[in-house]
């Protein structure tokens, strides 16, 4: 069983909707441990409604080497096979990344980007995409390197920017994907492992037909 450490800043959905998947038997993991940087996030809250052990290692003030050196320490006891980022705004430094490194060379961090990239990497991928104007966006899931925002394609996602779309109906249509393609990303690692030469799982064009 894939064991799995998600890292979050914020609301959780994305958490959330990994948690739901184990529990419905479309995930086969174990959500070891959720970590937040903030002890305000939202993704607290959901952590207790599920009865995953939840930590917070608060950022502020620290270097990212400092905080990612707590956070290593944080995890350990919980033995995660993998780190999972769910809206966790922080860049992963090579201490962490080291920690988590597999033997072909790839790190066992697993990112959800809500643009296809390597469009619109940073912060706002859902702002950035629609104040470009796009005709199509999408959501990628990644393993993470050294660069933000990545790294190998797990499996990606279109779907279009309306004529009628406001930000925040455009925002919505793309997290009702991201909530989809976390788990499915995440149940054919749990199946195949990695195999980087053959990624992407999932294309940006194909069906999900995974989950209604
Ligand atoms: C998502 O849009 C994700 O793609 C991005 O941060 C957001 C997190 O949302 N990396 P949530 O906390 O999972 O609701």
């Amino acid at each position: 069983m894939l064991k799995l450490a998600v890292l979050v800043s914020g609301r959780g959905s994305n958490f959330k909707a990994i948690a739901k998947a184990i529990k419905a038997g479309e995930l086969q993991a174990e959500i070891v441990c959720l970590l937040s940087n903030k002890a305000t996030a939202g993704a607290l809250e959901i952590a207790r409604e599920y009865n995953i052990p939840a930590l917070v290692v608060p950022s502020a003030k620290l270097s990212g080497k400092e905080h990612d050196e707590k956070v290593l320490e944080a995890l350990a006891p919980f033995k995660p096979d993998y780190l999972v980022l769910a809206g966790y705004m922080r860049i992963l430094t090579s201490t962490l990344l080291q920690a988590y490194k597999a033997p072909a060379g790839y790190f066992k961090v697993i990112n959800i980007h809500p643009s296809l990239l390597p469009a619109f990497p940073g912060k706002d991928g859902y702002g950035d995409a629609f104040a470009a104007e796009v005709a199509e966006s999408g959501i990628t899931v990644h393993l993470v390197d050294e660069e933000v925002d990545h790294g190998p394609i797990v499996a990606q996602q279109c779907f279009p920017r309306l004529p009628a779309d406001t930000l925040q109906s455009f925002r919505e249509r793309g997290l009702a994907i991201e909530h989809k393609l976390f788990p499915l990303a995440l149940q054919l690692i749990a199946t195949r492992g990695i195999d980087l030469a053959a990624l992407p799982y999932v294309s940006a064009t194909s069906t999900l037909s995974w989950r209604k």
